[in-house]
């Protein structure tokens, strides 16, 4: 019985290369299960953010005006999380195959800079939907800026403040309620758009308009595929769909990618 779903698992994955490896455009989506490896807590299941603390109390324009200093100090303890953490073999395998491949980008809705980090100063940078918890902006001037500084949350007088203006600063994420920066959306569409395949990670593929993207390349000719632990509702558009972590997943996907393809039919 076991073997039998390994082997379903490695033909799933020899599916899933040999279509990435004859993609020319490839956009890879990923969520907040690539970086659970990592350390870095995902929002939803077992242990998830979302499970101890209310979306609403936390991460939306309205609970920042009601209380910008408990929202602060949930960002300012998510950011000290994150920095202790490195990215793991999974967002490696990606900077290497975005490296190799120019056709290949990172869209990912993680604010944990992991991608980022991984990528180096190589290659087109990840698109980044949901901001970063290493940014900053201002509440009242147009003012952003990478900040890695703790946040002290004692008290309202403590909390960060816009460098230009002097306004109360907040964290530079997009919250629920809040629209995406159009040029990062717009990119992001136009390359889901085009892509010959979309491969998504370890996103449970409920929050718009990320998860609509695969949707894009499907219905523009391409093809999805899942790396997941648990299936989402984008399972079923998914032409292979992969129940693995990341970690051990991803590498295999694009490992000897420099090998030439197979003739095309
Ligand atoms: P979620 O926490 O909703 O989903 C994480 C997904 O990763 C789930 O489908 C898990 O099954 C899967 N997963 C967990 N461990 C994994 C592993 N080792 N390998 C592969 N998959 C694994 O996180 P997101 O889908 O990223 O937005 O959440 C989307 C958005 O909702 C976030 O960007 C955030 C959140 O609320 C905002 O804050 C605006």
């Amino acid at each position: 019985m076991e073997r039998d779903a390994s082997r379903v698992a490695d033909d799933a994955i020899a599916t899933a290369r040999d279509l990435l490896r004859e993609a020319s455009q490839v956009v890879v989506l990923t969520g907040a299960g690539i970086s659970a490896e990592s350390g870095v807590p995902t929002f939803r299941g077992a242990d998830g953010l979302w499970k101890t603390h209310r979306a609403e109390d936390l991460a939306t324009p309205e609970a920042f005006a009601r209380d910008p200093r408990l929202v602060w100090e949930w960002y300012g303890w998510r950011r000290e999380v994150v920095a202790a953490c490195a990215p793991n073999a999974a967002h490696h395998a990606l900077a290497a195959a975005a490296r190799e491949r120019p056709g290949l980008r990172i869209i990912t809705q993680n604010v944990d800079g992991l991608h980022a980090m991984a990528a180096g100063h190589d290659g087109a940078p990840p698109l980044e939907l949901h901001g970063s918890l290493f940014r900053t902006q201002c509440t009242r001037c147009a003012a952003s800026w990478d900040d890695r500084q703790p946040v002290d949350a004692t008290s309202g007088a403590t909390l960060p403040r816009c460098t230009e203006c002097g306004a109360l600063a907040r964290p530079g994420v997009v919250w629920f309620g809040e629209s995406l920066d159009p040029r990062v959306l717009d990119d992001a569409v136009r390359l889901a758009s085009a892509a010959d395949a979309c491969l998504v990670v370890g996103t449970s593929a409920v929050v718009y308009p990320a998860a609509g993207l695969a949707d894009l390349t499907r219905r523009a000719g391409g093809c999805v595929i899942e790396v997941n632990v648990t299936p989402t509702p984008l399972t079923s558009i998914a032409a292979v769909a992969i129940r693995g972590a990341a970690v051990s997943v991803i590498p295999s996907l694009f490992a000897m990618d420099s090998t030439p393809a197979p003739p095309t039919r």
